[in-house]
């Protein structure tokens, strides 16, 4: 690649929680953005917050704060959550800082200076909720054709920017700049709406009616129209007015990715505006499509609104950026419900990725210790499977320029499955039984390099996790920083491997349905049935739903450490699905903490917690003990943790 790369997101609404909507878009730009730097661009990410307008003030007069105030208060939703989310923008711009506010002045006033900004009386029709004028024929049924809410008939003096006087020079631009707006139907609807006569933008507000924004220079009565003041965060954020090298470094923005809802105020006001300013045009206006839940607009009267912190906490960061960038096409509009996020997190995450990783770890530290081997003589299987990774890569490349992530991600995920399905036909674990070093050496090999080839691919989208495999697989040093790197990286012959501990643990559903609370009236339904069936039993028998309230599961032993002045104990954090918890045992004169981490047990889970020697213990593993004899119960095979038993 080696261009510059400046990418930015809209400003958000500083009054809003942050939703997935955002955390989309934020996302993207952030995958972008680490792509861009991987391949050695000089990258710029720029994300921020809209602060001035109508819903800001009124928002502020409500809690009795004046409206900065608010706007300190509530930008932190916003930074805290990219924080989390492991957002890489290099700059944060809220539009009520003074560099902002001063640069919308001047450009400002260099457009009333040369007529660009005239004066005029104006009736119209008004919306509050989306703060914009309609005309008469813009409305629908006599409702705003945006929101559908009332709208309010006022006429007043305003200022306007002759945005008319453009429409044939976009019209032309559009159509001959075909990257301009992509998806390329979404420039065809630009193109749609410019077939009406284009009008003059009304940029002004006068203060009687909203003071919260900027004043214009050359009458304090007014303040800025909010669209007008934030769309031009885009250069004020990069130095226009204020820093010339760098904005010559970074203008033209190389895409402002967006909604499909802004359209319009970006392929229309923004690029009149620039036009008028002598500015040249961003490369790409990437408009997106929405998130629904349950195939509706989410809204915080329906109640579906889906706050990221939940999913996060639920799965990890970077599972959750996977899914995002996973399940939107974009330009479409994509469906989140929990169903499909456990669903995609499961197979792709935990059944295909997290279990290549964990059978070649196991399979090549079982085979040689941990190195890496290297590959004798290439078969068809071996090809087919550089092949898949050669694809993947080709793709993500691909995929990284037209902005279709989730076509590379979906490419990623193939090679991932070719993996599996390598492993599969070659039968290491055969290979190995029957001595065939040279083959097993060069599927284990091969197995390895194809993971760390994805792993590099999928960095960008899953920055912590992938980082991780790397280690795993002792390339971490290995100097690979992006995909511009995997040309020259040879290959992974002479690392070491790390056991690895499950990156994706399954999120096990039954788990979650048993946290909702069962219906009071089932609950006793089911206890009496249990009742009966006691009354009839054998002395010494148990029924089957007695068995079952014991719930044994299988767990993985994290780190394990003798318990001071005890010798029978051993203070363990074991992985049970998604969740840690800590279990002392009495195995200590059987089993070394060297000896019982790594090991996958069996343990009761839903015992009572108890204090043993003043160490909480939250449940119980079951070992089988005979005399001065203690083994522990393991499974026999791979199984994550969290897995029931029974
Ligand atoms: N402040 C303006 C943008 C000014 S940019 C110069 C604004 N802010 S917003 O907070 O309302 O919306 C920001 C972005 O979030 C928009 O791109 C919008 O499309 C996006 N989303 C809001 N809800 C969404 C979904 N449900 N799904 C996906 N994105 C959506 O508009």
């Amino acid at each position: 690649m080696s261009e510059k790369f400046y990418v930015t997101t809209p400003i958000y609404y500083v009054n809003d929680r942050p939703h997935i909507g955002h955390a989309y878009t934020t996302v993207l730009g952030d995958v972008l953005a680490r792509s861009h730097r991987s391949f050695s661009d000089p990258t710029f990410f720029l994300t921020g917050t809209d602060e001035h307008g109508q819903k800001v003030q009124q928002a502020a007069e409500k809690r009795g704060v004046d409206p900065l105030t608010h706007c300190n208060e509530t930008v932190v939703r916003f930074q805290e959550l990219w924080q989390r989310l492991g957002i890489t923008n290099d700059y944060f711009i809220r539009t009520t800082e003074a560099n902002h506010k001063k640069i919308v002045a001047k450009i400002m006033q260099d457009l009333y200076d040369r007529d660009e900004i005239y004066k005029a009386d104006y009736t119209g029709w008004y919306c509050v909720g989306c703060e914009r004028f309609f005309t008469e024929k813009d409305l629908v049924d006599g409702k705003c054709p945006d929101c559908g809410r009332d709208v309010n008939a006022i006429t007043e003096s305003n200022y306007f920017f002759r945005m008319s006087k453009y429409q044939d020079w976009l019209i032309d631009y559009i159509q001959t700049h075909p990257d301009f707006i992509l998806p390329a139907f979404r420039a065809n609807e630009t193109l749609g709406f410019l077939k009406k006569p284009l009008a003059d933008l009304c940029i002004s507000r006068p203060k009687s009616r909203l003071a919260w924004g900027i004043e214009l220079p050359f009458d304090k009565d007014y303040v800025c129209y909010v669209w007008f003041d934030a769309l031009i965060n885009y250069i004020s954020g990069v130095g226009y007015g204020s820093d010339d090298e760098k904005f010559k470094a970074w203008w033209p923005a190389s895409c402002h990715l967006i909604g499909k809802d802004i359209l319009t105020t970006h392929t229309v006001y923004w690029p009149t505006m620039l036009k008028a300013m002598g500015l040249e045009m961003p490369k790409t206006i990437f408009a997106h499509g929405w998130w629904l839940t349950g195939n509706s607009k989410m809204s915080k009267s329906l109640g579906n609104v889906v706050n990221p912190m939940d999913m996060i906490d639920r799965a990890g960061v970077d599972a959750f950026r996977y899914f995002l960038l996973a399940e939107m096409s974009p330009g479409n509009d994509a469906n989140f419900s929990e169903e499909s996020f456990i669903a995609r997190y499961n197979s792709d995450l935990a059944n295909d990725l997290g279990n290549l990783l964990s059978r070649v770890s196991k399979l090549t530290i079982r085979a040689t210790g941990g190195e890496i081997p290297v590959p004798g003589a290439v078969t068809a299987d071996d090809r087919e499977l550089a092949d898949a990774v050669t694809d993947a890569i080709r793709i993500m490349e691909e995929c990284l320029k037209s902005y279709k992530l989730d076509q590379g991600i979906n490419a990623a995920l193939n090679a991932v499955r070719a993996g599996n399905r390598y492993l599969e036909k070659c039968a290491p674990w055969t290979l190995a039984k029957n001595g065939e070093t040279e083959r097993l050496n060069s599927v284990l090999h091969n197995a390895a390099d194809a993971l760390c080839r994805v792993a590099v691919l999928l960095a960008p989208v899953m920055p912590e996790k992938m980082a991780e495999l790397l280690v795993v697989l002792g390339a971490d040093k290995a100097g690979i920083k992006g995909i511009a790197d995997l040309k020259d990286f040879k290959s992974v012959a002479g690392l070491t491997m790390k056991e690895a501990t499950p990156l994706f643990p399954r999120i096990i559903v039954e788990e979650e349905e048993a946290k909702k609370p069962a219906p009071q009236a089932e609950k006793k339904a089911k206890a009496e049935k249990v009742q009966e069936k006691k009354e009839e039993l054998p002395a010494g028998l148990v029924t089957i739903d007695e068995f079952f309230k014991t719930q044994l599961k299988t767990a993985k032993v994290l780190t394990a450490e003798k318990v001071e002045g005890a010798d029978k104990l051993l203070k363990l954090s074991i992985e049970v699905g998604s969740k840690t918890r800590q279990l002392v045992a009495g195995v200590a004169q059987f089993y070394t903490p060297e000896d019982i981490v790594g090991k996958t047990i069996v343990i009761v889970a839903n015992l009572k917690p108890a204090k043993i020697r003043g160490i909480e213990s939250q449940g119980m593993l079951l070992a089988a003990k005979d005399g001065g004899n203690l083994k522990l119960v393991t499974i026999d095979g791979d199984m994550p943790s969290g897995v029931s038993i029974g």
